[in-house]
């Protein structure tokens, strides 16, 4: 049996307010357009928009900012949303249909730790709050695959400005959600569930940590991780969380989901590095999915310019697992 003590950055069950307790209000009542309130009548309505559709759509597309551009054609969209990692929902690449049992309004995302005031705040509010942009990122695995991928979303250092850490805050930790009736994957005991990742808060302040809430101008599918997923396009892709419920803002560097299962493999850095094998296989090299070609990799991924100060003086640390 597994037997996992409880890290010092997470509450127990009973402080978190469940989320089904929690109807985010104004988010609703956002939603409810004209039409979705039945003449003469009170009380209960309905939101207005159609079953299925994410409440989030008009939002998008939102402008491009040039500025980050994939360096190589853009990844057909078919192939982004039908090949994914997200174990939550099973761990082969071919969830995409069952993720659609995600359930993502109402969503709360809880920020909290060493913050001038904790709080809890609904998607849709937090949306409204942050400046949006498409950016094209390249998207590299620690499986040696990799796309170009138009993200939508907004830089986490908007959410961290926002959050307001005290001054002894150093690290970002980030929480998906946990319910094993929605998540089959959940019942595997064998996974440190919920699945956890984390950054230095000068690597989420870097100008390329970007939360992602959109794709190819559209809301993000809930396969790739809606409504809330993280984009730092330097580090291999088990870095990139999804569908994220918190953020947790500390002074001790937290074990992360995979490096908790396998720190021989898989560490807190996670940079790539093309000639850091990883312990079964070479990173020389990646294979593009949508061509099948085989790309030679690049140091950070290509972006050595915009990171590789960050870790200048990090020489002990095991930058590139
Ligand atoms: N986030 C959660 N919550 N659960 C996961 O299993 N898989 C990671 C990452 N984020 C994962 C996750 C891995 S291994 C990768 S490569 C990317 O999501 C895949 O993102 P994509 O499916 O959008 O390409």
């Amino acid at each position: 049996m597994l037997i996992r003590s409880r890290k010092s950055w997470e509450l127990s069950e009973n402080s978190v307010t469940s989320e089904s307790r929690y109807l985010n209000r104004r988010s609703i009542l956002k939603g409810i357009g004209v039409g979705g309130l039945i003449a003469g009548t009170s009380g209960f309505a309905l939101p207005s928009f159609a079953k299925g559709e994410d409440p989030s759509a008009s939002l998008y597309p939102v402008k491009r900012n040039t500025a980050y551009e994939g360096g190589r054609a853009i990844t057909p969209e078919k192939f982004a949303t039908t090949y994914n990692n997200f174990y939550e929902f099973g761990s082969h690449k071919s969830i995409s249909k069952a993720a659609q049992a995600l359930k993502i309004r109402p969503w709360m995302v809880k920020i909290d730790g060493l913050v001038e005031k904790e709080m809890e705040i609904g998607i849709d509010d937090l949306l409204a709050k942050m400046p949006l942009e498409e950016r094209i990122y390249r998207h590299r695995c620690v499986e040696a695959w990799s796309m170009v991928v138009p993200y939508s979303g907004f830089a986490l250092s908007e959410l961290v400005k926002f959050a307001a850490p005290k001054s002894n805050a150093k690290y970002l930790v980030m929480e998906t959600f946990q319910d094993k009736s929605m998540a089959p994957g959940q019942r595997q005991f064998w996974y440190p569930w919920p699945y956890t990742e984390a950054l230095t808060l000068e690597e989420a302040n870097n100008e390329l940590s970007f939360m992602a809430t959109g794709l190819y101008g559209k809301p993000i599918p809930k396969q790739n991780g809606a409504p809330l997923r993280l984009a730092v396009p330097w580090k291999y892709g088990f870095k990139h969380i999804k569908s994220i419920v918190r953020f947790h803002f500390t002074d001790t560097r937290p074990e992360t989901f995979w490096e908790d299962l396998n720190s021989r493999e898989y560490g807190f850095w996670a940079n790539v590095n093309p000639e850091v094998r990883h312990p079964r296989w070479s990173q020389a090299n990646e294979r593009d999915i949508g061509t099948e070609e085989r790309i030679p990799t690049l140091l950070y991924n290509g972006y050595e310019e915009q990171v590789a100060h960050l870790y200048k003086d990090l020489g002990k640390e095991q930058l590139f697992k």
